[in-house]
């Protein structure tokens, strides 16, 4: 029997799923894969599967925390992808395992759309973008920081339709503005207070990713470089973006990008401020999309049978996959802010 015939059956909020056991896109904690709900004949879902055996216990530990919170508080959005309730496996051992079911979202993460487009023109990059800043002012309103704002972590489909997700390293945005101390997304990514190892506002530091994914669709590039964390945070810290080669995009652009990747985080622009860009109001308006709701269930009740399932989607060679790939290696399992 072929590999991607196996199956696995599981109940996560209350609904019982049929799992492919190979997996069609892995992460540095899960493996995400397909499947079926036999009380929606017809519709594809996807169970990201977090096995304790995989990461430290203590990440493990943090990752369910932190995706189950988000997950249950912030509300559907038509950008973001829906979670439709959660399956853990706790007995202390090795075996521990953390089922998520989601809806799937058809299509190439951002990552893969940038290597495959290379520079994408700015009208094409505009819609896209749009979406990107709705997914994102709706977790900020929901009080909640992402934490994770990554080119991998956007998927698009093939009619333009964006959905944000993965809320694995989310936290609350504390009510009295207090900032974070600690920082395990990708270093490629950080912001400066970050790589100063100073306490970060959330919000600033979403915001600046989002600037990074921003930066790097028009450019086919990282704005900031570096052989290994300490020399990418010095040039985080202390280079302007890099523009070079860019000499074609608009003067909009052009400003939306210094303010986003302002060093300054007081003179940082806002999630407001972008939305109310000239370059983002000149924008086409999306078409309007389908969010398909399915409640999850109040109960999770039960699993069955569940094997571990750990193909690795195929990667591929490009120097921005390079990059994530370093830059995730190196950051990873770090819970320290970042240190020049
Ligand atoms: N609901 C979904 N629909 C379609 N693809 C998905 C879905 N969830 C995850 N993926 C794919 O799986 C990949 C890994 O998922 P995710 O980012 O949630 O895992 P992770 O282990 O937390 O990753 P990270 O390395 O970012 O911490 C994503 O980049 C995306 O390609
Ligand atoms: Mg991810």
């Amino acid at each position: 029997m072929a590999v991607r015939e196996l199956r696995l059956s599981v109940i996560i909020g209350g609904q019982r799923y049929t799992v492919e056991a190979e997996s069609f896109a892995r992460g540095s904690y899960g493996s995400v894969h397909k499947a079926v709900r036999p009380d929606e004949p017809g519709s594809v879902f996807a169970v990201k599967i977090v096995q304790r055996a995989h990461v430290t216990t203590d990440s493990y530990r943090r990752h369910v925390r932190r995706e189950n919170a988000a997950c249950s508080c912030v509300p559907l959005h038509p950008n973001i992808v829906a979670s439709y309730g959660s399956y853990e496996i706790y007995n202390g051992w090795e075996n521990d395992a953390y089922y998520l079911a989601m809806e799937y979202a058809q299509g190439e993460t951002l990552l893969d759309y940038a290597n495959r487009r290379r520079r994408v023109p700015e009208d094409e990059v505009r819609p896209i973008f749009r979406q990107a800043v709705a997914a994102l002012h709706h977790v900020h309103r929901a009080g909640f920081a992402h934490r994770d704002v990554t080119l991998p972590n956007f998927v698009l489909a093939p009619g333009g339709h964006l959905k944000l997700l993965d809320f694995g390293l989310s936290e609350r945005l504390c009510p009295t503005g207090a900032h974070f101390t600690d920082f395990p997304g990708t270093a490629l990514y950080a912001s400066p207070q970050i790589c100063a190892g100073i306490a970060y506002n959330g919000r600033g530091a979403d915001l600046w990713a989002l600037g990074v994914v921003l930066f790097c669709l028009v450019a086919n590039r990282f704005p900031f470089h570096g052989e290994c964390v300490s020399t990418l945070s010095r040039c985080i810290l202390d280079t302007p973006p890099n523009f070079a080669g860019l000499g074609d995009i608009s003067a909009q652009l052009r400003s939306l990008l210094g303010g986003m990747l302002e060093k300054h985080p007081s003179r940082r622009i806002t999630l407001s401020q972008v939305e109310q860009h000239d370059w983002l109001r000149t924008a086409v308006p999306t078409a309007p999309v389908d969010c398909p709701v399915y409640l999850p269930a109040a109960t999770a009740v039960s699993a069955q049978d569940l094997g571990s399932a750990t193909s690795a989607r195929g990667s591929s060679s490009s120097t921005m996959e390079q990059a994530e790939q370093q830059a995730a290696q190196i950051q990873r399992c770090s819970t320290d802010i970042l240190r020049a």
